[in-house]
C-alpha cells in the first residue's frame, strides 16, 4: 500500500491520519484484500488442500521452506508432546475448568496459562544451553568441553536443576528416546548438522545423580535438540511446546464436556489435605 506522506513514523504519531494508521500494525505474514487472502505471498486458496498443518505453522513463523525431511522430523516434535495425561497441571486444570461450566476456548486458556517458566518453559530453557555450548563448540571447543562449560555456567546462574533432563514418572521417557533416535537418523544422512544432538547426548552423559544414575533426557530436552537442529530460536521452543500440548488440552476438555461432573477439584474430597494452621496437628 502506498501513503500520501513520505516518510512516514512507524510508531503511528505520524501527523497525517491515513499513514498513521497503516502504519499502526505492520505485517509480512499476511496481505488480506478484498477476495484475496495471501499467506507470505501465497494465495491461501493454493495452501489449502496441498500442504499439511506442520508446513503452515513453519510458513506462518518463519521464511524459509522446509524440506520434506524437515518437515517429518518438525512434525514428530510436535506429535510428541500434545499430551501427558489428566495429572499434568495444564490438563488437569482444563478438565476442571469444564466441570465449573467454563466453555472449550475458556479452559484452554485455563490450562495454556500454567504453561510458563516451570511446566512448559523447559524446552525454551534447554535451548538456550545448548546454543551455548555449541557456540562453545563453534569457538574450537571440544564436545566434552563445550557441554560441561555451558552446565557449569548454567548451574552457575540457575542453580543444580538442569531444564530437559530427569522426570518424575517415567526412568526413561519414550518420547526422548524415539526423537533422540530421528534425530540421529538426521544427522547420518547429514541433513541436519547434529551440534544440538551431540551437545545434547554429551549433556546426558554428564548428569548422574548423587548415587551414578544418569538423569535422562526428557521430552523438553529432546525437542528442543530438534527445534535447535532445524534452526528456531529459542523462545520458539517454548510457543511451539504450547500449541502442542493446546491440541491434548482441547481433547481432554472436550472429553470432560461429554462426562459431565460438576466442580471438581484436583483429586477425589476423600483423600484430604493437610491442615498446617492454628489448632492443627504437628505431626500430621
Ligand atoms: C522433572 C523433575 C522435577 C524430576 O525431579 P525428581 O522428582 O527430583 O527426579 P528424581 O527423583 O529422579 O531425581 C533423582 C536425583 O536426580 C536429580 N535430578 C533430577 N533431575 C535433574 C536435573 N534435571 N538436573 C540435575 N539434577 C537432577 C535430583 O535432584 C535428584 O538428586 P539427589 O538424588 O541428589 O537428590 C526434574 O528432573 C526437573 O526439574 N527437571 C528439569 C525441568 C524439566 O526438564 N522439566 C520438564 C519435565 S518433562
Amino acid at each position: 500500500m502506498t501513503g500520501t506522506n513520505d516518510n512516514p513514523r512507524p510508531d503511528g504519531r505520524d501527523t497525517d491520519p491515513a499513514t498513521a494508521a497503516r502504519q499502526w500494525w505492520r505485517t509480512g505474514i499476511i496481505d488480506i484484500q478484498p477476495g484475496s487472502i495471501r499467506i507470505k505471498g501465497a494465495p491461501i486458496e493454493t495452501l489449502i488442500g496441498t500442504i499439511g498443518f506442520p508446513e503452515m505453522i513453519w510458513r506462518m513463523l518463519r521464511d524459509d521452506r522446509p524440506t520434506p525431511a524437515q518437515l517429518r522430523l518438525f512434525e514428530a516434535a510436535l506429535v510428541s508432546s500434545v499430551d501427558h495425561g489428566p495429572q499434568a497441571p495444564s490438563i488437569a486444570i482444563a478438565r476442571m475448568a469444564v466441570t465449573c461450566g467454563v466453555s472449550l476456548n475458556g479452559a484452554m486458556a485455563s490450562g495454556v496459562n500454567v504453561l510458563d517458566d516451570i511446566h512448559g518453559g523447559a524446552g525454551e530453557q534447554c535451548l538456550a544451553l545448548y546454543r551455548d555450548a555449541v557456540e562453545r563448540l563453534l569457538g574450537g571447543a571440544d564436545v566434552h568441553q563445550a557441554a560441561s562449560e555451558a552446565l557449569r555456567s548454567f548451574r552457575n546462574q540457575h542453580g543444580a536443576i538442569v531444564p530437559g533432563f530427569g522426570h518424575r514418572f517415567h526412568p526413561v521417557d519414550p518420547r526422548a528416546v524415539r526423537l533422540s533416535a530421528l534425530a540421529a537418523k538426521a544427522a547420518a544422512q547429514h541433513w541436519i548438522d547434529g551440534r544440538f544432538l551431540e551437545v545434547a547426548t554429551t549433556m546426558q552423559s554428564l548428569l548422574v545423580t548423587r548415587d551414578g544414575r544418569t538423569i535422562p533426557m526428557n521430552i523438553d530436552g529432546a525437542t528442543a535438540l530438534i527445534y535447535g537442529e532445524l534452526g528456531f530460536p529459542d523462545a520458539l521452543a517454548r510457543g511451539l511446546f504450547v500449541l502442542s500440548r493446546s491440541v491434548g488440552i482441547l481433547a481432554h476438555a472436550w472429553e470432560q464436556k461429554q462426562q459431565g461432573g460438576r466442580i471438581k477439584g484436583p483429586l477425589p474430597p476423600i483423600l484430604g489435605y493437610t491442615y498446617t494452621g492454628p489448632g492443627s496437628d504437628p505431626a500430621a
